[in-house]
């Protein structure tokens, strides 16, 4: 606690020397300001790890410093004192963010008491932010957790195509599978780094808008065209436009997004001018756009312009341990969020988390972290606290004839991945035993092991 510092913010001589006085006998560090402009310099220049304000200042009240905290780059804890018991006032401040309120006359000891757990919060705070950077440092790459054999591929090919310039890119990969952030990545470590990346995803947009949005409009163009409008094609020059699920665009549109694809060349609607841009075109889809191609629903040109470069993105489920490594990353976020103190998954969670499919991918486990730890207490994530979607439960025929085949089922590899990994868990990670229970030899079952990366958990 020695050396924390803390911002008094009163324009009471007489509270401002008194609480002087107890806290620096508790050996805290005292910064001082009696308005609020005052305030403000003194967060400029200085870091303080906490704040104590007064609810009435001469030149404002203590909301709009709690207001401008909250918007500001300090963080830091607000105990607001007020004068009177204004619950009003409570609740605003609440709603803001401040940590606690403490009402006038001060209570030494209440405040201490106060005082303790709002720097018992920040240092929490400080150690998560702290775990969450050097996690990213060893094991992420630009924001995505991972370091399985799939994922390393991914950040390879991100690094190469990020330096090519201008090259088209498509990234195909199920739902939650990082795609967005692939594009981010890709766009950061390019030299366009400095110019805008702009995102447009094409199903939230109405048809009847998206031609607009992307390649702007004249004055007088429709009917609601009263300004000349640029698009988002154009406001991108220089950087980077990201299409997300690219399947969902209509034929018209694919006619003219072909045209820029190609030639980097469009016109606003009722324009008559051609504009020339420098953008690179990043798109994205969950759907094969293959199928969509023989069902006749996306242009097969279109296609091939877009898929210059390809990112896949791995399913979760082929990520190995990167599992628990983002589940843990997972647990230091949500405890920053909901203020937790979770340390692990119980061993039993870990085997679930490894045998379960995630169809939503990383969004799956970020959402079933997000409320096992709201909900949950203790230091162990334990299986009591995670609650699978209904239609995605871990579930697996048991006669093969009942088996479902099929687009929304398990592939063959999935199968096979998951058969390996009961059989291995029945056996107690006994690798021969293992071998026996599926009735191959023990070759067999090393070489499959080692092609779905089950290694690690294994003798
Ligand atoms: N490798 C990763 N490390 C940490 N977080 C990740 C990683 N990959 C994805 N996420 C998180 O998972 C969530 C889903 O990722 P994202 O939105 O990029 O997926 P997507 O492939 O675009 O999904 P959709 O197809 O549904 O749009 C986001 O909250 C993202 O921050
Ligand atoms: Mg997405």
């Amino acid at each position: 606690m020695l050396g924390e510092t803390i911002l008094n913010v009163d324009d009471e001589k007489l509270i401002r020397w008194s609480l002087r006085e107890e806290l620096s006998k508790d050996g805290f560090n005292i910064l001082e300001a009696d308005t609020i402009k005052r305030c403000y310099a003194v967060l400029r220049e200085h870091d303080p790890d906490l704040m104590i304000l007064d609810q009435l200042l001469p030149d404002g009240t203590g909301i709009d410093v709690l207001y401008h905290v909250q918007t500001g780059k300090n963080i830091l804890p607000v105990i607001m004192l007020t004068a009177i018991d204004r619950s009003d006032v409570a609740v605003q401040a609440m709603k803001l963010g401040v940590f606690d309120y403490v009402t006038k006359p001060v209570n030494m000891e209440e405040l201490r008491i106060v005082i303790g757990k709002a720097l018992e919060a920040t240092r929490l705070r400080r150690q998560v932010a702290h775990f969450l950077k050097e996690q990213e440092k060893t094991f992420g790459f630009c924001g995505m957790i991972g370091s399985s054999p799939p994922m390393k591929k991914v950040f390879h090919d991100i690094t190469k195509i990020a330096q090519s310039g201008g090259t088209t890119v498509l990234i195909t990969g199920e739902s939650g599978t990082g795609k967005e952030l692939a594009a981010k990545a890709l766009h950061f470590l390019s030299e366009r780094r400095e110019k805008p990346l702009m995102m447009v995803n094409i199903s939230a947009l109405p048809e009847t808008l998206i031609e607009s949005e992307l390649f702007g409009h004249e004055k007088g163009a429709f009917t609601d065209a009263k300004t000349q409008k640029k698009g988002i094609f154009e406001l991108a020059d220089g950087g980077t436009i990201f299409l997300d699920e690219i399947g969902d665009i209509s034929p018209k549109v694919q006619v003219k997004l072909l045209r820029v694809v190609e030639q980097k060349t469009f016109q606003r609607i009722g324009g008559v001018s051609d504009i020339t841009v420098d953008v690179r075109i990043i798109a994205a889809t969950n759907q094969s756009l293959e199928e969509r191609i023989c069902q006749g629903s996306f242009r097969a040109d279109l296609y091939y312009r877009l898929n210059v470069a390809n990112i896949h993105m791995p399913p979760l489920r082929e990520r190995g341990d990167d599992i628990l490594m983002l589940a843990e990353y997972f647990v230091q976020e949500f405890n920053m969020t909901f203020h937790k103190r979770f340390k692990d998954l119980t061993g039993e969670t870990k085997q679930m988390f490894l045998t379960y499919q995630w169809p939503g991918n990383i969004r799956e486990l970020k959402n079933v972290l997000e409320r096992a730890i709201l909900l949950g207490d203790g230091e162990l994530v334990s299986p009591k606290d995670i609650e699978f979607s209904d239609i995605h439960k871990p579930q697996m025929s048991t006669s093969p004839r009942d088996m479902e085949i099929g687009q929304n089922s398990y592939s063959l590899y999935d199968l096979e991945k998951q058969a390996l990994r009961r059989a291995l868990e029945q056996a107690g990670y006994n690798q021969s035993k293992a071998a026996r229970l599926l009735r191959i030899s023990r070759d067999t079952l090393r070489y499959r092991m080692k092609k779905y990366g089950l290694n690690q958990h294994c003798d």
